[in-house]
């Protein structure tokens, strides 16, 4: 069965506890870190993810978009990250950011931009509990979904049938379809679950309900 992970990013963030709770069907929760400079806006830090560790006890899947993730490994699964994302066009060795997440403890994921190929991750794939490819350049949420770097999904399925394959940006009622067909593991849907007015309906609709 298809998973889906509502995007925070898209919530009300004057009331992100009760947001939390729109969402109680959902298997993850898809916590967005934005720098500034791997991306070209902000989005909420550690103090987050650690107020709203207490009013769930669903996944918290956080993904970095962090020029320098390396040092916030530590924080944000102290914070209360269960897996924890990274880039792997950031600036720091990957092999290092992948090193400190298994010495966290939390489950590791690495992310794909849409131009950037499957072939990045083999030499990480066998470590990795998941990944994410990006359907949207990352940085803002209500993008158009890009259906080019779908291909990805079956390539690393092939290489690592282990892997929890998460498609990210721009999945909503009319392109969920065609990303499940495309073998993605998990939905992260923004837009499409937090502005619906009944989530739980939203994301049967994109689980294909
Ligand atoms: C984009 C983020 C996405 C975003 C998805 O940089 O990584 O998680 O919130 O939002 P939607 O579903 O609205 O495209
Ligand atoms: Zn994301």
């Amino acid at each position: 069965m298809t998973m889906i992970a509502p995007s925070l990013l898209a919530a009300d963030f004057s009331a992100m506890g009760e947001q939390l709770r729109r969402v109680q069907q959902a298997e993850a929760v898809h916590i967005d870190i934005m720098d500034g400079n791997f991306v070209p806006n902000l989005s909420m830090g550690p103090q987050m993810v650690e107020a709203l560790r207490p009013q769930s006890s669903q996944i918290f899947d956080v993904h970095l978009m962090l020029l320098h993730p390396l040092p916030y490994v530590p924080v944000f699964r102290k914070a209360g990250a269960d897996w924890l994302t990274f880039h792997v066009e950031c600036a720091d060795d990957p092999e290092r950011v992948l090193r400190a997440i298994e010495e966290s403890g939390a489950k590791p994921g690495m992310a794909l931009k849409p131009a950037t190929p499957a072939e990045a991750l083999y030499p990480y794939g066998e470590r990795l509990h998941c990944v994410t490819v990006m359907t949207v350049e990352p940085g803002f949420g209500g993008q158009k979904l890009m259906e080019a770097p779908l291909e990805k999904i079956r390539q690393l399925k092939e290489r690592f049938p282990h892997l929890v394959v998460e498609v990210d940006g721009g999945v909503n009622e009319e392109t969920a379809p065609l990303v499940r067909q495309a073998g993605a593991d998990l939905l992260v849907a923004g837009t499409a679950v937090f502005r619906a007015e009944r989530p739980a309906e939203a994301m049967a609709r994109l689980r294909g309900e």
